[in-house]
């Protein structure tokens, strides 16, 4: 199907589901709650827009109407001096993240807004004090530029990287994932990196459970959850880590350059951030803050973004986004040219396939040809290609992806 073929393929498709809404809510097995899709669809900037997104993994969107929100205070304080601005958004700012606490049930530290998950895993890792010959445990699947830092900090403090290679994490148990974990760990080991939802497969690893058996040895856990917050629901305190960093640009869907950093208060004193701060701040969680001046719109805008959220509630969200990726991985699963190697019972919105074909090729005939932008991604020696709807993607989005990628493949 080519380029210029999209909109009589989406013409039709629509009439598909406007026959469909014909049929009552509860033969389609929709709950009479479940939001109206293709309203919220048209919230955001996508329809005039030529080329389907569906690489949501990489970066978010903000909604048409947290994006409003973000000009007007973009506007404000450029019109202003703009510490004068910020004294008057202190207070909202501040409210904005006591309600990520809140929304990822996070009582037991301090929550910082950041620029993004590499800054506040970076605030970490060099904010740690480290022994020589200290120990840390992370694996393969982790983020490659956290990989790098893990490296420059094996340089620079003297300290050993242990490195667990999953394999395939759609044939391994969550059992055996926190058993390979167990097995690395000795009298020397201070941390263990778990990613919460891998950016590759976006396979959800059990998080809870190696949380529990690293504190049963006394170590402890940085949560990489980039990809967690408004994607799936999931409770802080439960998991009982005592780092957590998330990206709230992705799921979340707030301005580009928002990032979170969640630091357990039992921490606090211990870590010595890269950045300075007064020597009285040692043991106080405002030794964090002294980060200099920022785009403080994004703190304003936070606020937004979570009344979104609010409004479609974290559940209905990830029930929907998890309908995405079976809707379009159940329609590729026969194809011989074709393997899904997500386990799509163990991710939500992120699922990646691996094809038969040169991967550049039929990324490169995605875009240019049908308009559709996925990401390549994959390990060395094996590459896939990484589909992330979001709530602006519809059913007809996906049967036009598929038919597209079907087409490039057979
Ligand atoms: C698992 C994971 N960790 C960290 C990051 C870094 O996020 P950011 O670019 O927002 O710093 C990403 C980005 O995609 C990611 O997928």
């Amino acid at each position: 199907m080519k380029n210029n073929s999209r909109r009589e393929f989406l013409h039709h498709c629509t009439w598909i589901s406007i026959a469909c809404s014909c049929a009552p809510i509860s033969a389609l097995g929709l709950s009479p709650e479940a939001p109206d899709w293709a309203s919220i669809k048209a919230q955001f900037l996508v329809d005039d827009y030529p080329i389907m997104n569906l690489n949501s993994g990489s970066a978010g969107i903000m909604s048409k109407r947290t994006l409003a929100k973000y000009v007007e205070y973009l506007t404000l304080i450029n019109s202003h001096a703009p510490y004068e601005i910020l004294q008057t958004w202190q207070e909202q700012i501040r409210n904005n993240l006591q309600r990520l606490a809140h929304h990822i049930h996070a009582s037991q530290g301090h929550l910082y807004l950041l620029r993004n998950s590499t800054e506040a895993l970076n605030i970490v890792l060099w904010g740690k004090q480290w022994n020589k010959k200290d120990e840390i445990i992370h694996a393969t699947s982790d983020y490659p530029l956290m990989i790098n830092t893990l490296e420059q900090l094996k340089s620079a403090k003297k300290i050993k990287i242990k490195t667990i290679d999953h394999g395939q994490l759609k044939n391994i148990s969550d059992d055996d994932i926190v058993k390979n974990y167990e097995r690395k760990i000795n009298k020397r080991t201070k941390l263990l990196i778990l990613t919460y939802i891998t950016h590759r497969e976006g396979h959800i690893f059990p998080i809870k459970k190696i949380c529990s058996m690293a504190k049963s040895y006394g170590v402890e856990v940085l949560v990489d959850a980039a990809h967690a917050i408004g994607h799936i629901e999931h409770n802080v305190d439960e998991i009982d880590c005592d780092y957590y960093t998330s990206s709230l640009h992705k799921w979340l869907n707030a301005p580009l350059g928002s990032g979170l950093l969640y630091v357990k208060s039992a921490k606090l004193e211990a870590l010595q951030p890269p950045l300075s701060y007064p020597d009285h701040r040692s043991d106080q969680a405002n030794k964090l803050e002294y980060l200099g001046t920022r785009p403080y719109q994004n703190g304003m805008a936070l606020g937004h973004a979570i009344d979104e959220l609010e409004k479609i509630g974290i559940e209905n969200k990830q029930k929907r986004l998890h309908n995405l990726k079976k809707y379009w991985t159940d329609r590729i699963a026969a194809e011989n040219s074709m393997d899904i190697i997500t386990d799509t019972n163990r991710s939500c919105a992120i699922a990646s396939v691996k094809i038969s074909k040169p991967l550049s090729k039929v990324s490169q005939a995605l875009k240019n040809d049908y308009n559709i932008h996925v990401k390549k991604s994959g390990y060395i020696g094996e590459g896939f290609l990484r589909v992330s709807p979001n709530i602006f993607t519809l059913e007809s989005d996906l049967d036009y992806f598929v038919e597209s990628l079907k087409t490039i493949c057979t």
